[in-house]
């Protein structure tokens, strides 16, 4: 069904490959939006905000009030299953401004989301160097006394401190991540 709508339109509503692309792969001249391989939630909740105007777009606005919750859930499973213009998983087609060719480089830089690990970068800056008073560089230390810090907070044996962030995360990493994202983050 969601097929079948994007491609074709349904009452009232233009077929949305008009200006999202056959593939979901929008049209960047035009300033339309790729929606190929974005997350189901994410499509779904812009179209009931388009709907609703909290989030105002002239274009989209009628589109969306026209649409049934059936509807958008339809069509955003659709999109969210279309290939994106790069593998997420691997960044294949994507020119990667860190290099993610090791597992550290990768969690650092990306996190495992399948297991709820932010990226590194996201608290201890880009390049590990740390940010503001509270979140200490990482960058040029020790590999081994990196992963004895993390190691220490995934058995519960050094404080989470203040913001009580990293015995949560460090409790998701395997060992050999671990490891890997030590040695990442003592060769900067
Ligand atoms: C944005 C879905 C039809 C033009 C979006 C977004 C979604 C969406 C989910 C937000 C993308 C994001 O935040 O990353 C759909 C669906 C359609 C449809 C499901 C068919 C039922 C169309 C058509 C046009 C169009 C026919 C052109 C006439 C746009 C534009 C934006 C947009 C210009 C960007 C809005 C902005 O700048 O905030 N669409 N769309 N869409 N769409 Fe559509
Ligand atoms: C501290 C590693 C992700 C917030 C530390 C330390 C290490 C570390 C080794 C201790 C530094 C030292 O003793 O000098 C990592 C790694 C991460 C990661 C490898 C990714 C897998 C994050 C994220 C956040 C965060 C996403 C924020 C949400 C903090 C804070 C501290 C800290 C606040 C200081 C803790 C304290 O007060 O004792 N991290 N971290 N870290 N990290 Fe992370």
């Amino acid at each position: 069904a969601g097929q079948k709508l994007a491609a074709s339109g349904a009452d009232g509503v233009v077929a949305c490959a008009t200006c999202h692309g056959a593939q979901g792969q929008g049209m960047a001249a035009a300033g339309f939006p790729y929606l190929a391989g974005q997350g189901a939630a994410y499509l779904a909740e812009q179209l009931h905000h388009f709907a609703s105007g909290s989030r105002g777009n002239a274009v989209m606005a009628p589109i969306a009030k026209a649409l049934s919750d059936q509807q958008i859930a339809d069509v955003t499973a659709y999109y969210a299953q279309l290939p994106a213009a790069f593998d997420t998983k691997t960044l294949a087609g994507h020119a990667d401004p860190y290099p993610t060719k090791d597992a550290g480089a990768w969690l650092a830089n990306r996190g495992d989301w399948d297991n709820d690990i932010p990226a590194c970068v996201q608290c201890h800056g880009p390049g590990g160097v740390g940010v503001g008073t509270q979140f200490p560089a990482l960058a040029g230390q020790s590999a081994n006394y990196l992963k004895a810090q993390l190691s220490a907070w995934k058995e519960g044996k050094r404080d989470p401190g203040p913001l009580d962030l990293m015995g949560d995360i460090a409790k998701r990493m395997s060992d050999a991540q671990i490891t890997a994202v030590a040695d990442y983050f003592a060769g900067l």
